[in-house]
């Protein structure tokens, strides 16, 4: 199987490479999928004709996994033809191309598409109704996706994502507690925190599955994120304890930070679907921030 892994230097692309990497030592390779990673130097999503010139010149795919998208909540209100033309206008282009190859597509999204006003988990069928530009655009994406591609796709929507990779809230934290004496950080918004590695190794573990496999099953949404319900303000204060950082960590509420880009308050997910349709473990969200804040003390 060809597959093709968009978002190479993204948090989620480097992660299932790094899986891939890991699979193919322990098993002495022989695995008969051959990934194709790709950065926007080889298939740039905010140009039409760069996607088009991407497949002219390469050979069919099987499976697009499409991990690439305008990830900067804050600047998108700025910037918003671009979030639009990479987080659903490509994401069209994407799937007309993976229709047309009969391709699968797995389309990775995100629990900004809901308002975050809900008192319980969302569930895959929830009404969504983003707030800000970066939610509103991965929710076209969504839409576009779905009316090219009825069948052999899959959109799993994500939350909090943070790694070994990049800049990111758990990265960012771990900088900043060193810096300073203290931090406030909000704790009046609600969700789960996923471990890149851990959503990479779902995919692959998806892709493994018959259930995927089978031929012209209708396009699914699925939810994913590690295990928990916390604030930020409770993920910063356990962060700087496993990575035991002496800096005060002090809750504020959402007003007293604000931001360009709205950010909804409680965006729990309900992940029973995933897991019941692919037998997808879903770790604890404290014991994968032991894993990634651990690799990143060792990578210093
Ligand atoms: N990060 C989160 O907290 C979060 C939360 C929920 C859902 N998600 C979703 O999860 C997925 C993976 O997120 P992530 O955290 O891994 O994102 P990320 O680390 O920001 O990586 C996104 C990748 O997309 C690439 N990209 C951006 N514009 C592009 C363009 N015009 N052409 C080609 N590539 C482009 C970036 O390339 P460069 O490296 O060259 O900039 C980057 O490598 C995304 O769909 C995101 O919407 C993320």
């Amino acid at each position: 199987m060809r597959i093709l892994v968009t978002g190479k230097n993204g948090q989620l692309g480097q992660s299932i490479n790094k899986l891939i990497n890991i699979e193919t030592k322990i098993e002495n390779n022989p695995s008969s999928n051959e990934f194709i990673f790709v950065g926007r130097e080889e298939l740039d999503l905010s140009n039409n004709s760069s996607i088009i010139n991407y497949f002219d010149n390469h050979d069919k795919f099987d499976i697009v996994i499409n991990s690439a998208a305008y990830t900067a909540v804050d600047q998108a209100e700025e910037e918003q033809n671009l979030t639009n033309q990479v987080n659903h206008l490509a994401v069209k282009q994407l799937a007309e191309i993976a229709k047309e190859q009969k391709a699968k597509l797995i389309h990775i999204s995100t629990d900004y598409v809901f308002d975050g006003e809900s008192d319980k988990p969302y569930i895959e069928t929830d009404k969504t109704n983003p707030i800000n530009v970066y939610g509103k655009t991965k929710l076209a994406g969504e839409k576009a996706l779905q009316a090219i591609m009825s069948t052999n796709a899959i959109i799993i929507r994500t939350s909090w994502l943070y790694s070994e990779y990049g800049n990111n809230f758990v990265s960012t934290m771990l900088m900043l507690g060193k810096e300073r004496d203290e931090l406030n950080v909000v704790n009046d918004q609600i969700g789960s925190p996923t471990y890149a590695t851990d959503l990479a190794g779902a995919i692959l573990e998806i892709i493994k599955s018959k259930e995927f496999r089978e031929e012209n099953q209708a396009t699914q949404f699925y939810h994913y994120s590690n295990e928990g319900e916390i604030s930020w303000y409770e993920f910063t204060k356990e962060i700087f304890k496993i990575a035991k950082i002496d800096c005060k960590v002090i809750p504020i509420t959402t007003r007293q930070y604000p931001t360009p880009a709205q950010r909804p308050k409680n965006t729990l997910m309900n992940k029973a679907k995933i897991a019941k349709t692919f037998s997808v473990g879903i770790s604890d969200w404290k014991e994968s921030l032991n894993t990634c804040v651990s690799i990143l003390r060792k990578n210093k």
